[in-house]
């Protein structure tokens, strides 16, 4: 098993330019199997959380090539419709597979994902919006077994804004008799790339952006061509680090508009920061002030990118108080920043962060892919010796190229054996 070892201490300098978002490359490549045709993705990144949802498609029977950047799928012939256990368990997200699988052959087995590292994470939501339309469903031995005569329009109203639910249940929409209505749906920018590309593809779907989305299901459709947007989780990963270091840093490539909550709270810590509409500029502050958050569904503080402020805040002078509101159990990082001298409490949802002077190397384990890239940032600021981030797989699931990234920043870090 892999570790990252770090020499930290200096500050970030250059430009780094930003990969495809992984959360909106899942479902593009769930969506492919929606009609048959060569779909061609651009800016999918390569991580291996894109190689599982790949290698479950390929035991579909969908073929997958890669024409220089464009990866083409091709979903003629489906032989087999069941998402096992063994690569479920290591992607949630395989649940987006049951929406198109639904709509285009009206059946599907898949493994219920288990419960993970930062939450129960239950996929209740989904399997409500699709009884509703029609789909019959039961639990056998750990997988859903679905199957439906034909998807049917719905009214769903979700109890929580559920990001892949809302995903889901749109694919399953697109070709459904009559007309579907997603109220209290996810507003994220991944879920308006995922309505982008099926418009593309000749769905008819409104109000993605809103907590309203109608889709009037169509007859057919027509093979993909999209390409995926930039990765806002990523791109916030550099911003935090480039302040946290005290570095000037230009993330190239990247969607200002995604990040306008994060751009907020580190222009209150002290860092100076300019965009364009493709780039943003981060000047880290001399001294960084500490700021409190709150996550919520966008355009609210990404739940995402809790982990990496709160290895900012570990070194502001001051208290700040970050609350998680979307999931139930995501601070299992702060244990592991704790033994680099990090001074946290828990209580609850809420975590107090007194700042300290210095963070100190130490041995630490990736426990999230989240989790895993806040350890890298605190890290690249720790003093006296090497900090090594053991269980990196964690990381690969979510950032391509992540140390050649940060060296090319000046950083000094590398991979070795465990
Ligand atoms: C997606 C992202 C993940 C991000 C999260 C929140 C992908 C592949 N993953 O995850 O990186 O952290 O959004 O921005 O896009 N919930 C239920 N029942 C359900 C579904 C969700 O109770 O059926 C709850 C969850 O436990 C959580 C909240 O709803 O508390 C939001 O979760 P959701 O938006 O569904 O997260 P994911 O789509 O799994």
């Amino acid at each position: 098993m892999d570790k990252i070892v770090i020499e930290g201490g200096r500050p970030l300098k250059g430009a780094v330019k930003v990969s495809g978002a992984k959360n909106a490359a899942l479902p593009t490549i769930a969506a492919c199997i929606l009609c048959s045709g060569a779909h061609r993705l651009t800016n999918i990144p390569q991580l291996k959380d894109i190689s599982t949802i790949k290698k479950i498609m390929s035991k579909f029977g969908i073929l997958f090539h890669d024409e220089g950047d464009v990866l083409v799928v091709n979903s003629d012939n489906l032989t087999c419709y069941e998402a096992p256990y063994d690569l479920v368990k290591t992607m949630r997200a395989s649940i987006l597979l049951l929406g198109p699988l639904l709509a285009r052959y009206g059946k599907a087995k898949i493994s219920l994902p288990g419960g993970c590292a930062i939450g129960a994470r239950p996929v209740n939501l989904h399997l409500k919006a699709l009884a509703a339309m029609g789909v019959d469903m039961f639990l056998d031995h750990g997988y859903i077994n679905a199957g439906t005569s034909g998807m049917q329009g719905a009214n769903i109203s979700f109890d929580i804004p559920t990001v892949t639910g809302t995903e889901n249940i749109m694919m399953a929409a697109v070709t459904a008799k009559g007309t579907t209505v997603l109220k209290n749906s996810a507003k994220e920018p991944e879920v308006m790339d995922l309505a982008d590309m099926l418009r593309g593809m000749g769905a008819d779907i409104e109000g993605d952006g809103t907590d309203t989305i109608i889709i009037r299901g169509v007859k057919e459709l027509e093979a993909a061509r999209h390409t995926v947007i930039p990765d806002r989780i990523e791109t916030g990963t550099f911003m935090i680090a480039a302040a946290m270091s005290k570095g000037e840093v230009k993330i190239e490539g990247c969607r200002s508009a995604h990040l306008q909550a994060l751009i907020e709270k580190l222009d209150a810590a002290g860092a100076r920061v300019s965009f364009s509409d493709d780039s943003i500029f981060v000047k880290g502050p001399d001294v960084i002030e500490s700021v409190d958050i709150k996550t919520r569904p966008f355009p609210g503080f990404p739940t995402d990118l809790q982990a990496q402020f709160m290895a900012f805040m570990c070194i502001a002078d001051g208290w700040s108080m970050i609350r998680e509101t979307v999931f139930e159990n995501r601070f299992i990082h702060v244990s592991e920043l704790q033994r680099m001298g990090a001074n946290i409490e828990i209580n609850g949802n809420q975590a107090l962060v007194k700042g300290v002077p210095h963070l100190l190397s130490a041995p630490v384990m990736a426990t999230d892919l989240r989790a895993s890239a806040s350890l890298i940032l605190a890290g690249l600021v720790a003093e006296s010796g090497r900090t090594e981030v053991h269980r990196i797989y964690h990381l690969d699931r979510g950032y391509e190229n992540m140390e050649e990234k940060f060296r090319n920043l000046g950083a000094n870090l590398w991979r070795e054996k465990a």
